[in-house]
């Protein structure tokens, strides 16, 4: 009984294993006859009842075929691993003598680029540039420049107050004063940078951008001087026609002060979200420096006078390029800012 079994098997198993068409079907063979619970096993257990005289011989048997059928196996996994392979590299394979891609050569920040045209401009006119400090004393950030301890922009809704009593500053225009105590008069000088304020952000607000401070003092310094260069500067940035308003403005540094607007350029005027449905962008408040700023900066206002301007520059950007979310500026998403 269990010696036709061998038999069987003998004939049978080889060409199980050999025959399989696929890894699974080879697995499924083994598992079935050199298995731990497999056909081989079993005969390997019920041996031992066998008549000693003809059990040497049919463990003889047992044992070759169980090496004979190992083999198989080994052979035939070895040929499906080869195949895998093979159809692998078939797929995958790359070709190493094709031309690259090339680099691809990064860009500036929109805001990046229009800051630089803007310093082109201003020192062709013989303006310097400088910078000031984000981390502000509350003295430059607001008493020097005549902001009372009770202005609204106190309020700690505008201002982020830090632990130890300093600002990140609201504004630029600190930078005005360091300016004149390390320059003295007469001086012109442009400052952009970041500045950060407590706001709720929407698609024209955001927390942290970026402005950009222009500040002129010499002997007779008038209105005219001012609008000169602000039109300047309009039509350097713009190089075409803008619509542009002069409105009084309320600046406790600056005495007289404006609002200079211009006609919004992603509607064009009846109104959207970016202009807040008014048809006119806050773009470049500015005015004559009040004499209590000159005198914080240790110049005599008897003597001097001068005019500020502080540009929204994130807004420049997106009024020149007609993006309609602030948002989209800071997103360092690669999609939008490779459009520029
Ligand atoms: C000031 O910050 C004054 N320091 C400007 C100034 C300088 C006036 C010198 C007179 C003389 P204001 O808070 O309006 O002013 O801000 C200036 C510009 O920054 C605005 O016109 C606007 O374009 C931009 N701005 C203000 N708040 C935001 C904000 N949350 N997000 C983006 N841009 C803003």
């Amino acid at each position: 009984m269990l010696d036709s079994t061998l038999t069987d098997l003998e004939a049978r198993a080889p060409a199980l294993i050999r025959q399989a068409a696929s890894p699974e079907a080879l697995e499924a063979a083994r598992v079935e006859i050199l298995g731990r619970k497999g056909t081989l096993a079993a005969l390997g257990k019920d041996m031992g009842k066998l008549d000693p005289r003809i059990r040497a011989d049919f463990g003889k048997r047992l044992n070759a075929l169980k090496r004979d059928l190992e083999e198989a196996y080994e052979a035939k996994k070895a040929g499906f691993e080869r195949a895998a392979l093979d159809a692998r590299l078939a797929s995958e394979w790359v070709d190493l003598t094709l031309p690259s891609p090339g680099v691809r050569p990064g860009k500036l920040h929109p805001l990046t680029q229009i800051q630089r045209e803007l310093e082109e401009y201003f020192t062709s006119l013989g303006f310097a540039i400088v910078d000031g400090p984000e981390v502000e004393t509350e003295w430059y950030n607001f008493d020097a420049l005549n902001i009372p301890s009770t202005h609204p922009a106190r309020d700690a809704q505008d201002t982020f107050w830090l632990a130890d009593g300093n600002v990140l500053r609201t504004h630029t225009s600190p930078v005005q004063v360091r300016a004149m105590e390390k320059f003295g008069p007469p001086l012109r000088i442009i400052a952009p940078g970041r500045v950060f304020r407590n706001e709720e952000v929407d698609a024209s607000h955001e927390h942290t951008f970026y402005q950009l401070e222009g500040m002129m003092v010499d002997r007779d310094v008038s209105i005219a001087h001012m609008l000169y260069f602000m039109k300047g500067l309009l039509s350097a940035i713009f190089q075409r026609d803008v619509t542009a308003r002069l409105r009084p403005g309320f600046f406790p540094f600056v005495e007289p002060g404006f609002e200079l607007d211009i006609q919004c350029l992603i509607c064009g005027g009846p109104g959207c979200p970016v202009c807040k449905q008014s048809g006119w962008v806050e773009l470049l408040p500015c005015g004559l420096v009040h004499p209590n700023v000159l005198r914080a900066g240790g110049i005599d206002p008897d003597q001097w006078g001068g005019f500020a301007f502080g540009l929204g520059l994130t807004r420049l950007v997106m009024m020149r390029y007609g993006i309609d979310d602030i948002r989209l500026l800071a997103g360092g998403d690669l999609r939008f800012l490779s459009q520029f």
